[in-house]
């Protein structure tokens, strides 16, 4: 089949060389942003006096035509003209006839898709952003039925001391915030157009790159227009904070799946996030939180991608760069789709309250209480661990807690034990004593869910 730009050429490709090349199969996904940036474009073009008003009205027309249909998905796409740009500008043709071919006036597709990448973008990682603050919102309102639930703290997957499990999803929720702040903040850089940049050296035409950009709702244009068709730095950045965020998803599912299971038994997925054993009729598997760690894998993958393929790609625009495509489209997929299961599994799942609190009273993570103890009353912190420290030793040879050392052992330890260590090494009492700023005291977390609250409704 004839190519838009087969003037120079003495035959065409074969159809599975045409295939290979082809970027169409994927890149349609950009149609609306594509027809999108050429009416803008043609707009332009009219404004500038670079094409008459009337030819303008009339391309403008059959592309308003053609994103209608679009819209209904009637487009029929052909591997033979490459890419959702030709195949537009085709089907442009087609419909208006051969005035269609003035749109490409003062335009090349390397401004035109990284035009169409910025806008397609723009719009997902705004709608991201939605799903992140939903998200953030399901773990506040869980947290605050939560503020008084206790669950061990760990480090070395070792219980380390108890907190609120409140406490506990808040963390998740400002790792959510600050990625939803680079997110925000990347916006920055996505928001500025590539268009009118032409091939890579601008256009003799005497084009207005501000005011394309001004209808397309960019805030400002590439000051170079080599960098502008160049550089997929916006669409790394894209998936360098999806990587990071699906690193917290997949910490936080982590979690999920050891505290869903037997040993653990601190919650319980809905049955609407968990799925069965085809052979053990007992079964019950957190499968969609394991699903989104999994996931993690082809968002760095993604990320590694386009890196790899960019590292070595001389300026401007090479047919390289069409690689940038699939992966962004995946990761897009990705992450929306593990958002909305991950806010409808903590806001389903089911919290085993007692098992957590009973978690909290079988181990030693109240030590640390004993140690403060002696060390307000003057002890040096280094002495008063060593002794608590031998105490743990006494405990773990007799098979026995803190909490069930008798008096006279303790005062033999030091004397200045008194009866109230006993209230000291109640976990809740531990637990509602940690009121430094940004602790796990309840005081404090009851501030942290309304300073959470607050943000989200600043958003
Ligand atoms: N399909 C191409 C891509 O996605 C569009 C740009 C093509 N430009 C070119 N000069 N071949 O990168």
């Amino acid at each position: 089949m004839k190519k838009l730009w087969g003037g120079r050429f003495r035959k065409t490709a074969e159809e599975w060389v045409d295939e290979f090349g082809a970027s169409i199969p994927f890149d349609q996904q950009l149609v609306e942003e594509d027809i999108e940036g050429s009416i803008a474009h043609v707009t332009m073009l009219g404004k500038c006096g670079i094409l008459p008003n009337d030819d303008v009205e009339i391309i403008k027309a059959g592309l308003l035509a053609l994103l209608e249909k679009a819209k209904q998905d009637q487009l029929e796409f052909s591997v033979a003209y490459e890419d959702i740009h030709l195949n537009i500008e085709k089907m442009l043709i087609d419909e208006i006839g051969h005035v269609g071919g003035k749109l490409h006036t003062g335009r090349s597709r390397n401004d035109q898709v990284a035009t169409d990448m910025h806008l397609y973008l723009r719009k997902r990682v705004t709608e991201m952003m939605d799903l992140m603050k939903e998200l953030q919102k399901v773990l506040v309102e869980k947290a605050e039925q939560h503020i008084e639930t206790l669950i061990p703290g760990y480090t070395h997957l070792q219980r380390a001391q108890p907190v609120s499990f409140a406490h506990h999803l808040l963390a998740y929720f400002w790792m959510l915030e600050r990625d939803y702040e680079r997110f925000a903040e990347s916006l920055k850089r996505i928001n500025k157009s590539p268009l009118g940049a032409g091939a890579l050296a601008g256009t003799t035409f005497p084009i207005d790159r501000e005011y394309a950009a001004e209808l397309l709702g960019f805030d400002g244009i590439y000051e170079n227009s080599i960098d502008a068709v160049s550089d997929r730095d916006f669409i790394i950045e894209f998936l360098s904070n999806s990587s990071m965020l699906m690193m917290h998803l997949s910490r936080f599912c982590e979690e999920l799946i050891l505290w869903s299971s037997q040993e653990f038994r601190f919650v319980e997925m809905d049955d609407a996030f968990a799925t069965g054993s085809s052979i053990m009729p007992q079964k019950k598997n957190p499968d969609m939180a394991e699903l989104i760690r999994g996931k993690v894998g082809r968002v760095y993958g993604n990320l590694f991608g386009l890196l790899t393929v960019m590292k070595g790609t001389p300026l401007a625009y090479n047919k390289d760069m069409q690689e940038d495509k699939e992966g962004m489209f995946d990761t897009v997929k990705t992450v929306m789709g593990s958002l909305k299961i991950f806010a409808g599994m903590i806001e389903t799942m089911k919290v085993n309250v007692a098992a957590m609190e009973a978690a909290t009273k079988q181990d030693f993570s109240n030590a640390t209480e004993l140690a403060d103890y002696l060390a307000a009353k003057g002890v040096p912190f280094r002495e008063a661990h060593e002794i608590v420290g031998k105490l743990v030793l006494t405990c773990i040879e007799k098979g026995i807690f803190l909490a069930d050392l008798p008096l006279e052992v303790y005062q033999k330890a030091s004397p200045l034990f008194e009866p109230d260590i006993y209230e000291a090494l109640n976990p809740y009492t531990a637990v509602d004593r940690r009121n430094s700023a940004g602790g796990t005291g309840f005081a404090e977390v009851r501030k942290a869910v309304a300073n959470a609250k607050k943000r989200l409704s600043e958003k």
